[in-house]
């Protein structure tokens, strides 16, 4: 059976878009398919990347933001939602019912750098404010509270000397891009799975990894096979 994915996102939806042509590349393999993307804005990109693929793309009012969600992703039959750059709080009502079955992606390791407000800009800021030397996206499963729930995946990206909050940014992001499809496939494959002690269990379990300190630079356009290669032991 192809899970359907819901993915809800507030801006441009560059992650959206690496998810769907990961899942494109798989053809008739893919375990999952993207049913339904939903935005809190109208002008949002992610919505026309949705469409584009042949989802159904639609702006969510205040209330469908609210518990009213739930009942319209189990009205499309939504196995999995991803949040990919989703600004709002996501309802209990939905991460009560997805629950193990809901993730996001944070552009930092958290629990440093998350919680509410910490988005975007801010976060990138906030890690060159603290002046550490690695920062790197976050995947885990969501809960009621901004950036808290289980980490699924983490992956490290050095901070330079002469870094903007634009600049790390951009470098996390292309990290994102490769990592974020992966744990979603993974997801939809069953690989990965919240544990009953509340922590995730599954392939992204990197500290196993005799390569678990390997730290790629991450315009390194081997950075996929790395990763492939780490995951597949
Ligand atoms: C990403 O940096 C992600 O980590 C954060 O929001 C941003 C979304 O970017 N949650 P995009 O819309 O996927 O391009």
């Amino acid at each position: 059976m192809t899970a359907r994915i819901a993915v809800l996102a507030s801006g441009g939806g560059s992650n959206l878009q690496a998810i769907l042509d990961q899942l494109e590349s798989l053809g008739a393999a893919t375990p999952a398919r993207v049913a339904l993307v939903a935005s809190d804005r109208t002008d949002a990109g992610a919505l026309e990347r949705g469409r584009r693929a042949g989802a159904e793309a639609l702006v969510l009012s205040r209330e469908q933001r609210g518990d009213p969600l739930a009942d319209l992703l189990a009205e499309r039959d939504v196995d999995l939602v991803v949040l990919a750059g989703y600004l709002r709080h996501v309802p209990d009502a939905v991460t009560r019912r997805w629950r193990g079955r809901i993730v996001n992606i944070h552009p930092a390791l958290l629990p440093a750098f998350g919680g509410r407000g910490m988005y975007g800009h801010h976060v990138h800021a906030a890690v060159l404010r603290a002046g550490v030397r690695v920062s790197g996206p976050t995947v885990h499963f969501v809960d009621e509270e901004f950036d808290r729930g289980a980490i699924i995946a983490q992956w490290p990206v050095p901070v330079a000397a002469h870094d903007t909050p634009e600049t790390l940014g951009q470098r996390v992001l292309r990290v994102e891009h490769v990592l974020y499809p992966r744990v979603v496939r993974a997801l939809a494959e069953g690989r990965v799975r919240l544990g009953d002690d509340g922590r995730a269990i599954g392939v992204f379990d990197l500290a196993s990894s005799p390569t678990a300190g390997f730290l790629p630079a991450a315009s390194d356009a081997s950075l996929p096979d790395a990763l492939d290669r780490l995951l597949a032991r």
